[in-house]
């Protein structure tokens, strides 16, 4: 993959910050993720949006998986034997004069938290849904999530090239099952498996769709205006305007204040295999998507975006380059200017950072970057001082909300096979754990050598088996255990919970203590044995 500078602004190049400058170049980016059901076409529309946008010069002439292996963020080996993105990055392109910013997400559900932190790092999502699935488990999961950050969604429903469920019915799933009020901006012509083309329900022009070799160009369009259409398309343009004019009647028109406020959502039907939709979906995101704006700290007050520099990270990733054994932080600018090089301070210790190394990352592609505005993405080589949800800043000082945990509900003891590599072992488990690949719970009875490992999925015990071996040369011996819920426990004497069977208390290298229980009576009898205990959910509104 080869990949376009976006064009700079004179702002940019200049790596100026005059406050109207700031707010112009915060104007100007979309910052947002793609997030679906797996297979839903997530990864095609990441490269169908990229084509649209030239940044990939060379179209994937295929989108099945095997040949995207080696073009779009994956780089763990793991993940190309499984075929799954595990790492997050993101992608820059720009369109219109409008700079985007493409989050990358983990497609499989066991990495949700990771999803999670990198939707705190959005200011819009696009969610995916296959036309023949409708809302699947983890589409209605991200829903909520969205719901919970009160986050605009733009729906995207996909495949429409393939006989699938009826557009109605889709709309109705949408409007009963998602708490949002869909409203289509665009309208299907022709019946799943036959997408001709589509209708603007604001406009009434009509763009006609021409197949294209399997994904190797853009999609050809032609629009037309409503009399001509009824010509070209007879009854399947009669039955889209009627349909169309139904739920306009029954949902009201788009009102970007209520798409904005994750109350309604836009949608939109393509089929991101041919190219057909992306475009307007590009267009959508310039013209209604939210800008970067300014971002609320810990206490609810927002920092402007021509604030001096600040941001958090939302993710961190080791070993992207092996023979370099780096740690990237990934920030999301909030505020003011970023310029390689300058001295940050780190919220949570008061250090001072340097950031000699910076650089946009996606997939294997690293292009050092000099300047960057609210809502760009940042990664920051050799950042092992930072921590997920960590905030950084110049001048005035900042706090950014904490992204919280979510509640684990797999847990497996960790041993080094070989007691040799001791060492080995516990600095690879406490990267790992900083990291946020997974959470590690430690008790004094279990000893060091032998840490609870809490997942939220169990691909995650994958992930670090596979990252001890080859990282920290530590293989480990995983033992699963019978838990299944946790809770943070408060009061004076928490070791008392070890008395009922079935629960055990451990802590977090916070020194949280956490209980675990094998199943939900057994959390029941807290309350009869153990009445002066208070247990928490560890996800706080997430549980
Ligand atoms: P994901 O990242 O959400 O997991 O989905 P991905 O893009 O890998 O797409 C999943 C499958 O759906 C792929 O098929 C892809 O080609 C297909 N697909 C995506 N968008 C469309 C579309 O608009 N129309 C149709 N008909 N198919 C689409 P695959 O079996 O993995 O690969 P392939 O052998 O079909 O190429």
């Amino acid at each position: 993959m080869s990949v376009h500078h976006p064009e700079r602004s004179p702002a940019e190049t200049a790596g100026e910050g005059t406050p109207t400058q700031v707010r112009h170049e915060a104007f100007r980016r979309r910052t947002f993720a793609v997030i679906s059901h797996p297979d839903a076409g997530k990864s095609t529309l990441t490269e169908a949006l990229a084509l649209h946008a030239h940044v990939i010069e060379e179209a994937g002439a295929t989108h099945g998986k095997a040949s995207r292996r080696s073009t779009v963020s994956d780089w763990m080996q793991m993940e190309q034997e499984r075929g799954i993105s595990i790492s997050s990055a993101a992608l820059q392109f720009t369109y219109r004069d409008t700079v985007f910013n493409l989050l990358d997400t983990p497609g499989h559900a066991d990495f949700s938290e990771d999803t999670y932190r990198v939707l705190a790092a959005v200011d819009c999502a696009v969610m995916l849904i296959d036309a023949a699935k409708g809302l699947e488990t983890q589409t209605l999961k991200l829903f909520d999530v969205c719901a919970r950050r009160g986050l605009p969604v733009i729906t995207v429903i996909n495949k429409w090239d393939r006989p699938g469920k009826d557009a109605l019915e889709l709309i109705d799933e949408v409007q009963q099952r998602t708490g949002r009020t869909p409203v289509p901006l665009s309208w299907p012509v022709g019946l799943s498996g036959d997408f001709r083309g589509t209708l603007d329900p604001r406009t009434r022009a009509y763009t006609r769709y021409r197949r294209m070799a399997a994904g190797a160009a853009l999609a050809e369009t032609e629009v037309f205006a409503p009399e001509q259409a009824a010509e070209l398309e007879g009854a399947a343009w009669t039955e889209a305007v009627e349909t169309a004019a139904l739920v306009a009647e029954s949902n009201g028109a788009f009102e970007l204040e209520a798409f904005r406020a994750a109350e309604s959502t836009p949608v939109l039907f393509v089929a991101a295999a041919m190219n057909f939709g992306v475009a307007t979906l590009l267009d959508v995101l310039v013209d209604l998507a939210p800008p970067a704006g300014p971002r609320p700290d810990a206490d609810g007050t927002p920092r402007p975006v021509e604030a001096p520099f600040s941001g958090f990270v939302f993710k961190l990733q080791a070993g992207m380059d092996r023979a370099h054994r780096d740690h990237v932080a990934f920030l999301r600018v909030c505020s003011g200017v970023f310029h390689r090089g300058m001295v940050l301070t780190h919220a949570a210790t008061g250090k001072p950072f340097a950031t000699k190394y910076a650089h946009h990352v996606f997939g294997r592609d690293r292009e050092t970057i000099d300047v960057a505005f609210p809502g760009d993405v940042v990664g920051l080589v050799n950042a092992s001082a930072l921590r997920a949800g960590d905030s950084v800043y110049v001048g005035t000082p900042v706090t950014f909300p904490p992204i919280p945990h979510f509640s684990p509900e797999h847990f497996q003891v960790a041993r080094a096979v070989d007691a040799g590599r001791a060492k080995q072992f516990r600095r690879g488990i406490t990267q790992l754990e900083l990291e946020g690949v997974i959470q590690v719970l430690r008790s004094e009875t279990r000893g060091d050598q032998a840490p609870v490992l809490a997942a939220v999925g169990p691909m995650q015990f994958e992930v670090v088996a596979d990252r001890m071996d080859r990282e920290f040369g530590a293989q480990v011996r995983l033992e699963a255990l019978p838990y299944t819920l946790a809770r943070r426990v408060i009061a004076p004497d928490p070791e008392v919970l070890n008395r009922i069977p079935g629960t055990e208390v451990l802590r977090r290298a916070d020194g949280e203590p956490i209980a675990v229980f094998t199943d939900k009576w057994k959390l029941g009898r807290v309350a009869t044995h153990a009445p002066e205990v208070a247990l928490e959910p560890i996800g706080g509104d997430l549980d």
